[in-house]
């Protein structure tokens, strides 16, 4: 895996999942080879918004990744019934997420996206410890109360020595289909504010859109998309910012790598 990604939040609900599977299928389309990790172990969605339930093959002891979109998924909610709760401890957590890590057959990988659930719980700090993590990816929302726990997570893993690949903000703003008239729902300019705080990047801005929703409703990534919708770029102008982050790390990473061999 050459870029192991997580996608965190403070705050649920700001969109996480939506932006992990929109970027991977943007990367996907670029022509990397993406495996989504749905670390959402308490409440999996990447089964829905790739409309992909199969159970998954094991195959000489290692459990097969599905297929979805060019890209491979594996999720809990592909090894549980759709409505059964999960009632675990967290050392059972990080177990399943480091099951789902190190026993998937993952192959080759430019990319591993991982859909982190919110907070700063047992499953970050399993992820944080368990993978090399190149960085993470914030997401979100513009409004002072999702802004406050964003900064929480974006500290907590810099407390665990992970890189912030930088901040997206979500449900940035809304365009009005029928007059074009821009609204700042959320209010605007929170994410930036942060960034400028942290010190760390801001990838983008993804507006509050009805076909955004209805497709990861209907389990069709807007990013996937064949037409060059301006939802796609949205998401592509955050993916291209992304991988340009990762790179960085790794050109950062490369010269000490080169030292200690010699
Ligand atoms: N840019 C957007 N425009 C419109 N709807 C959106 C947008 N982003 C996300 N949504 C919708 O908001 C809801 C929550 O999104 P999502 O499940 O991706 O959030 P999450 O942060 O992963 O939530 P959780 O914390 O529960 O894991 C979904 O119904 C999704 O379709
Ligand atoms: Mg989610």
């Amino acid at each position: 895996m050459k870029n192991v990604i997580g996608v965190a939040s403070g705050k649920g609900g700001v969109g996480k999942s939506t932006v992990t599977v929109n970027l991977a299928c943007s990367l996907s389309r670029s022509g990397a080879t993406v495996g989504v990790l749905d670390a959402d172990v308490y409440g999996p969605s990447v089964p829905t918004l790739l409309n992909v339930w199969d159970t998954p093959r094991v195959i000489e002891d290692r459990i097969q990744p599905l297929q979805a979109y060019g890209l491979r998924v594996m999720s809990m909610g592909f090894l549980i019934g759709s409505d059964e709760p999960i009632v675990w401890r967290g050392p059972m957590i990080s177990q399943a997420v480091t099951q789902m890590v190190q026993e998937v057959a993952w192959g080759e990988l430019d990319y591993l996206l991982i859909d982190l659930p919110p907070g700063t719980g047992d499953i970050q700090l399993t992820i944080a410890q368990v993978l090399n993590l190149t960085g993470v990816v914030i997401v979100t929302t513009p409004q002072h109360v999702a802004l406050g726990i964003a900064s929480k997570a974006q500290a907590m893993f810099k407390q665990l020595h992970v890189p912030i690949l930088g901040i997206v903000e979500n449900m940035s703003y809304f365009l009005c289909p029928s007059c074009g008239e821009r609204t700042d729902i959320f209010s605007h300019g929170g994410a930036q504010n942060l960034c400028e705080r942290a010190k760390v990047p801001l990838l983008g801005e993804i507006p509050l859109d009805t076909l955004v929703r209805e497709s990861g409703d209907s389990g069709r990534p807007i990013a996937a998309d064949e037409s060059n919708s301006a939802q796609r770029q949205f998401f592509d102008t955050v993916a291209r910012n992304m991988a340009r982050q990762a790179s960085i790390r790794a050109a950062r990473v490369l010269p000490l790598v080169q030292v200690e061999q010699r």
